[in-house]
C-alpha cells in the first residue's frame, strides 16, 4: 500500500524547546512551539512508521498514535533518543538549549539583600544530533537535522550538516518578520548531499507530509 510506505520503520522524532532549570522554580528556555516537530511525527506516523516523539514542554498538545516520551532538559533528550534506539530513522526537530545551568540550586533562589544578581554558571550542552550521526554503532540510516537560521541560511546549514555529520538538514529563515517561529507556515530548504532544495512557502503540515514522503522514498532504497 503506498500510503503504509513506513509500515515496520521505526522513526525518532524530537521536538519542542527544552527547559534547563536554575532552581526549581525558574528555567531557561526558548521560543519554540513544538509544531513542526509534531506535524513531522503525525505525518510520519500516517505513512504506517512506529514514531518516539522525544518531546520538550511543548505548546502544542503531542499527536495521536505515537510514543510520547516527555523530557525537560537537553541530557534528558539524549538519553530519552539513547534509550529509544534503534531505530531507521531520526528528525531532530527539538530546539535544544546550548547550555545548561552548572550551578543550578536546590532550593529556590532568594535575594539576598545585597542588590546584586546571583551569578549563573553555564556548561555546554550535549549536541544530540552531532552525536548521534557520528554514533559509530547503531546510527540510523537517515538522521535529519534542522537548522534555524537567520543570516545566510542556505551557506550556514551547509557547514552545519558537515559539521554534524547528519545526512540531510532542514534549513529555514527564522527572522521574526517570516512569521515562522510559532507561526503555521514554514519555508525550508532541504540540503543533502545533492545539494540545496527550496520548496515554496507551506503549511507546517505540508512540509511534514513532504518531508516523510522523502524519508519514505530515501528508507527504500529511492533517490534523495
Ligand atoms: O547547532 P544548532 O542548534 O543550530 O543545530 C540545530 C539542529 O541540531 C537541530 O536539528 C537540533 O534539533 C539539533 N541539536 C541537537 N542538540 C543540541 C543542539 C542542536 O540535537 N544540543
Amino acid at each position: 500500500l503506498p500510503s503504509r510506505r513506513l509500515a515496520g520503520r521505526h522513526v525518532i522524532v524530537t521536538s519542542g524547546p527544552t527547559h534547563e532549570p536554575i532552581d526549581p522554580v525558574r528555567y531557561i528556555a526558548n521560543r519554540s512551539s513544538g509544531a513542526q516537530g509534531t506535524a513531522i511525527a503525525a505525518a510520519l506516523r500516517d505513512l504506517g512508521a512506529r514514531v518516539s516523539f522525544v518531546t520538550g514542554p511543548a505548546e502544542v498538545p503531542p499527536p495521536e498514535g505515537v510514543d510520547v516520551i516527555a523530557v525537560e532538559t537537553a541530557r534528558e533528550m539524549r538519553d530519552a533518543v539513547g534509550a529509544a534506539l534503534p531505530a531507521d530513522a531520526a528528525v531532530m526537530a527539538a530546539a535544544v538549549a546550548d547550555w545548561h545551568v552548572a550551578n543550578a540550586r536546590d532550593g529556590k533562589i532568594k535575594k539576598d539583600g545585597s542588590g546584586r544578581m546571583p551569578a549563573l554558571e553555564f556548561a555546554e550542552n550535549p549536541d544530540i544530533l552531532a552525536w548521534l550521526s557520528q554514533l559509530p554503532q547503531g546510527r540510523p540510516e537517515l538522521v535529519v537535522g534542522f537548522a534555524a537560521e537567520t543570516d545566510d541560511v542556505i551557506d550556514n546549514a551547509t557547514i552545519k550538516r558537515d559539521r554534524k555529520g547528519c545526512d540531510w538538514i532542514v534549513a529555514n529563515d527564522v527572522t521574526p518578520a517570516t512569521g515562522i517561529m510559532g507561526g503555521s507556515e514554514n519555508a525550508v530548504t532541504l540540503i543533502s548531499d545533492q545539494g540545496a532544495e527550496s520548496w515554496p512557502r507551506l503549511s507546517k503540515a505540508e512540509v511534514a507530509r513532504r518531508l516523510a514522503d522523502r524519508i519514505a522514498e530515501r528508507l527504500s532504497g529511492g533517490a534523495a
